[in-house]
């Protein structure tokens, strides 16, 4: 295990875990500005595709425009309705449930029913509100600040791992998510530490890796971490399938959080995406995105390898998230009565 030299001390209290005035805090100051990854270019490939989301209070929608993709206040500037309800829609136009009222990509009022009953018109009040999307290989982001860093930058040197790894060699495989009971640093910080494999995960992981087998950095915007994988049967058979599928052998487990809320991982077999979204002091929804190594060969038996290890992965990962899922509410109710500060 990676053993820190200089001993960061425990730098929250249990109450910054629940109290409504840490948590408004942190929505500020911490994730109005920040990048948000929602969906897969997958998901809303079709011209008309909507998805909607509740995010940070905020409900969203995503919208694909002939191929350019879209994120508005799902918000209608006439009566406050949302536009649509459906987490998934498919639409011509687009166009609010309760009246009817139209808008285009830029999100200005195109058709309105009777517009004449609305003169003089009041143009600046009648537009969407717009946010920034952009994306990553597959991956779509959303920020709901006009200003700041774009994703390139906010991403810095994870971008091109990032970026490779959904799509091109890698294909989408499976989405899912789960609202936990709990802060959603309790998630966060689970992911950042390797300590509870032992405990948590004595089937899946095992053991944690040893600290000569341990590479970090931490830098104020993002960690990192690195190990080598194993040298055991399960390893050897799985370097195989990867030469099979012409892709280069690393045998290295990446991992990295770009602060504040979202996580990457990644073996040779497989590339995926973690992101934890506070919905209350105390409860947070938790998404994974995985990707899968589909390769360069386009033989038989790469894609027998390719199709073979997609549903191996996904059950993996699955378990993995159930085994940390199974943690957080009694740490969470741990910290409701705690009297201590934490020993870190
Ligand atoms: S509330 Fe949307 S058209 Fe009236
Ligand atoms: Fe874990």
């Amino acid at each position: 295990m990676f053993i820190n030299q200089t001993q960061l001390r425990h730098l929250l209290r249990p109450d910054q875990y629940m109290s409504e005035r840490q948590y408004r805090t942190e929505l500020r100051h911490l994730f109005d500005s920040t990048w948000h990854p929602l969906a897969t270019t997958r998901d809303i490939a079709k011209p008309g595709d909507i998805l909607t989301f509740d995010l940070l209070e905020t409900p969203i929608l995503i919208r694909n425009f002939d191929g350019e993709l879209r994120a508005f206040l799902n918000v209608c500037p006439h009566r406050h309705s949302r536009l649509i309800d459906k987490p998934k829609a498919n639409s011509e136009r687009l166009k609010c449930q309760y009246h009817g009222w139209e808008f285009d990509q830029e999100g200005r009022t195109g058709k309105i029913p009777d517009a004449r009953a609305f003169r003089p018109w009041d143009r600046e009040n009648a537009c969407l509100r717009r946010f920034r999307l952009e994306t990553c290989g597959e991956l779509v982001f959303v920020n709901f600040s006009d200003n700041g860093m774009s994703l390139r930058e906010w991403l810095g040197p994870l971008w091109e791992t990032w970026s490779a790894g959904f799509g091109g060699d890698y294909r989408y495989a499976t989405t899912w998510e789960q609202d936990f009971p709990c802060n959603w640093k309790v998630v966060l910080e689970n992911s950042l530490e390797s300590y509870h494999i032992p405990q948590v995960h004595p089937k899946t992981f095992k053991e944690y890796p040893e600290e000569s087998n341990s590479w970090h950095v931490l830098d104020p915007q993002y960690s990192t971490f690195r190990t080598m994988a194993p040298d055991d049967w399960l390893n050897r058979r799985l370097s195989w399938a990867v030469r099979q599928l012409g892709v280069p052998v690393t045998n290295e487990y990446w991992h990295h959080v770009r602060h504040p809320h979202v996580t990457f991982a990644s073996l040779d077999i497989h590339r995926m995406m973690m992101c934890v979204f506070p919905i209350s002091p105390t409860a947070c929804r938790y998404r994974s995105i995985v990707y899968t190594l589909r390769g360069r060969r386009r033989n038989p038996l790469a894609w027998a390898l390719a199709h073979c290890l997609r549903p191996a992965v996904v059950a993996v990962g699955k378990k993995v998230f159930a085994e940390d899922g199974a943690i957080y509410e009694g740490v969470q109710r741990g910290l409701a009565a705690s009297p201590n500060t934490g020993v870190w």
